[in-house]
């Protein structure tokens, strides 16, 4: 059995995250894995993080088995952080999952187990493990496009087009906020437009939220979230913790299950945990805890929210800075996306090759389709980007 094994192609991000490591050079940079950086290039342990870690320590008496959905505060914190009030009352299934990816893969899970002939829709382009995970469960996949190359803004004409031959029942995985890889997001109206579309269609949002507060803040992330949970009979929301609450290796998330009605939540609450227990029984519990107190508690959560907008507001400085230094370089204002763009990423538009000459010439790294995180810059390094990027012909 182990011998008849396929070899599988590395995951082109995290094998980016080795290359940087062996590369011996001091000056180098790194823009690839869509991991949060201050200035000086450390990823912190938010403040709330480490005062509710503290008090957890001094508080927890058991660490016996949670609830198999996670523990419920928990998952009630975090829908309202990530819906408030717009699904109404009683219609909301949640279950706590081992980060956003953990939670994407039970939502398909779900759709697998509902036994429908379903396709997911995916955005071109999209988060890479999208495509792997749906693969690797045998999922049928159709994408839409998104991303227009020419303006680096949303292709919306081509989206709608293409989604209108989502069939009744079919998944459409959506961005919430802060588009991976592009940066490229939907303005309030295109939202408003997308959601009569999937209505007309009987289509089923699933949407990846994965950084909520990196974009125009908290509740303006969850803009098109809340608008299509308000509107749609049925609804998946797969969310992480791992960028804005900087809790990456916990493994904290959630997936949300919105039903047609408050009639039919238990039964997709329970089978919500009955996944769970198939794949993995109890979520894990540290991160999600944490996360209930700082949520739950007022002076952690307006600590942690106030951080979280320094990080918001550093990332937009940084954006504002290269656009700059890009205009004044390049004598033009073709780099001004950038400003326009939200969260961690940019595609800036490089061929794989000029990617390449980055990577050797200037020691500049970033994922191969283009995609910087602004948040690995600081004000050093963002001319330093800048001249590379018009040194190589971009
Ligand atoms: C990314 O896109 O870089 C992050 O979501 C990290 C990952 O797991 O790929």
């Amino acid at each position: 059995m182990l011998t008849d094994l396929t070899p599988q192609p590395p995951d082109k991000i995290l094998q980016l995250m080795q290359i940087f490591r062996d590369d011996p050079r001091t000056d180098k940079i790194d823009l690839g894995v869509g991991v949060y950086k201050n200035a000086e290039g450390v990823t912190p342990v938010m403040r709330a993080v480490k005062a509710a870690e503290r008090r957890l320590v001094e508080t927890q008496e058991t660490k016996t088995y949670t609830n198999l959905r996670g523990d419920p505060a928990y998952c009630s914190a975090m829908r309202e952080l990530l819906l408030k009030d717009s699904a109404g009352d009683g219609r909301v299934a949640v279950a706590a999952a081992p980060g956003g990816t953990g939670a994407i893969r039970q939502g398909l899970e779900l759709m697998r187990y509902a036994d429908r002939a379903t396709t997911v829709w995916m955005s071109s382009p999209t988060w890479p493990n999208h495509l792997t995970i749906a693969s690797y469960l045998g999922v049928p996949m159709r994408e839409y496009r998104y991303f227009d190359a020419a303006t680096r803004d949303v292709d919306f004409d081509g989206m709608i087009e293409d989604l209108e031959d989502a069939k009744n029942g079919d998944l459409v995985l959506l961005h919430g906020c802060c588009h991976n890889p592009t940066g490229a997001n939907l303005a309030a109206e295109q939202w408003e437009t997308l959601a009569d579309l999937l209505a007309r269609r009987g289509a089923i949002p699933f949407i990846d939220i994965a950084y909520q507060g990196f974009g125009d803040g908290l509740d303006e992330d969850a803009f098109g979230t809340r608008l299509l949970a308000s509107r749609m009979p049925e609804m998946l929301i797969a969310a992480s913790c791992s960028k804005n609450f900087g809790l990456y290796r916990e493994r904290t998330g959630v997936l949300v299950a919105i039903a047609p009605d408050a009639g039919s939540r238990p039964l997709v609450q329970d089978t919500l945990a009955y996944l769970n227990r198939q794949n993995f029984s109890f979520p894990p519990d540290h991160g999600a805890r944490v996360v209930q107190m700082i949520l739950d508690t007022p002076d952690l959560r307006s600590d942690w929210q106030a951080e979280l907008e320094d990080v918001r507001n550093g990332m937009l400085g940084l954006r504002e800075r290269l656009a700059s230094e890009l205009r004044m370089r390049s004598n033009s204002e073709r780099f001004d996306f950038i400003t326009r763009h939200r969260g961690m990423f940019s595609r800036i538009g490089a061929t794989p090759e000029q990617v390449l000459d980055l990577r050797e010439r200037h020691g500049i790294y970033m994922v191969g389709d283009s995609r910087i995180n602004v948040a690995g810059l600081n004000s050093d390094t963002v001319p330093v980007l800048a001249q590379a990027i018009i040194d190589v012909g971009i």
